[in-house]
């Protein structure tokens, strides 16, 4: 089942959003060459905490870390650790927030210094993949026409859409109906509805799409080796299309 959240839920949901969004504007500055992925997700959760806010990934099914970090080939679920950044490295954090109970789950892919630039251009068709589904968001539209929307613009650039993850539900829980798959086919699956709440969150790789989950349960990885570039919003469907719950007003770098 779907959930519907009222626009009371909503206006609660937004709060938890715009805070997981502040989250990655505060900590742009602090990605530089030579930082630890540790001191990034330190200073993520201090900050969170300090907004009366909840870290969900902090021991959400035995993960054990604030943030997500996934550095250059890897493409979700990245462990932050001692790991220093260098110069050319691509980084996405992942940020999912609690606030009054309701959650906010947003991530972005950033550069350590310069970018390289087939490093650029993944990251930049990934991001607008993103883009290009959300614009189709609206009641009446089907679930499948998102996925059909990233794949159909992604696969002719070259590169590869992540079958095994998935954008999702949100709202009370971090993670519930429905899966949004980041491939398919246009007018397959459920129609789109006002008060509809989920994210879309496509892991899109350079080369082949499989992947492999590393020794510590978590880290999935090309299994070519290539790079993986990944953005994620949550929205809302609202009367004739949806909002943007982690976008804050006036940015459009994300
Ligand atoms: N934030 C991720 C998502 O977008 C999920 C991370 S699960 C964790 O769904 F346990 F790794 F935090
Ligand atoms: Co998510
Ligand atoms: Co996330």
């Amino acid at each position: 089942m779907i959930q519907i959240k009222s626009d009371e839920e909503i206006n609660q949901m937004r709060k938890s959003c715009h805070l997981a969004a502040e989250v990655l504007i505060m900590i742009e500055p602090h990605i530089k060459p030579g930082v630890t992925t540790q001191a990034l997700n330190d200073i993520c959760h201090e900050y969170i905490l300090s907004h009366n806010a909840i870290p969900a990934p902090l021991n959400y099914k035995g993960f054990p870390r604030s943030i997500c970090t996934s550095v250059n080939d890897e493409i979700c679920h990245g462990i932050p650790s001692e790991r220093k950044l260098r110069n050319g490295d691509m980084v996405n954090l992942d940020i999912t927030t609690i606030v009054d109970g309701w959650h906010g789950d947003t991530n972005k892919t950033f550069f350590v210094g310069s970018p390289r630039k087939q490093a650029q251009k993944l990251r930049d068709a990934t991001h607008t993949s993103l883009q290009m589904a959300i614009d189709v968001v609206r009641p009446g539209a089907h679930l499948g026409d998102i996925g059909a929307t990233i794949q159909s613009y992604i696969e002719p650039l070259g590169y590869s859409v992540v079958r095994e993850f998935c954008g999702h539900g949100i709202g009370r829980n971090f993670h519930e109906e429905p899966q949004v798959l980041h491939f398919g086919k246009y007018g397959k699956g459920p129609l789109l509805q006002k008060g509809m709440t989920f994210t879309i969150e496509p892991m899109i790789n350079q080369g082949a799409p499989h992947l492999k989950v590393l020794e510590d349960n978590w880290t999935a990885v090309t299994l070519d080796g290539s790079l993986s570039a990944q953005f994620e919003h949550t929205l809302c469907i609202t009367k004739d299309g949806c909002e943007v719950l982690t976008r804050l007003e006036g940015r459009t770098d994300f």
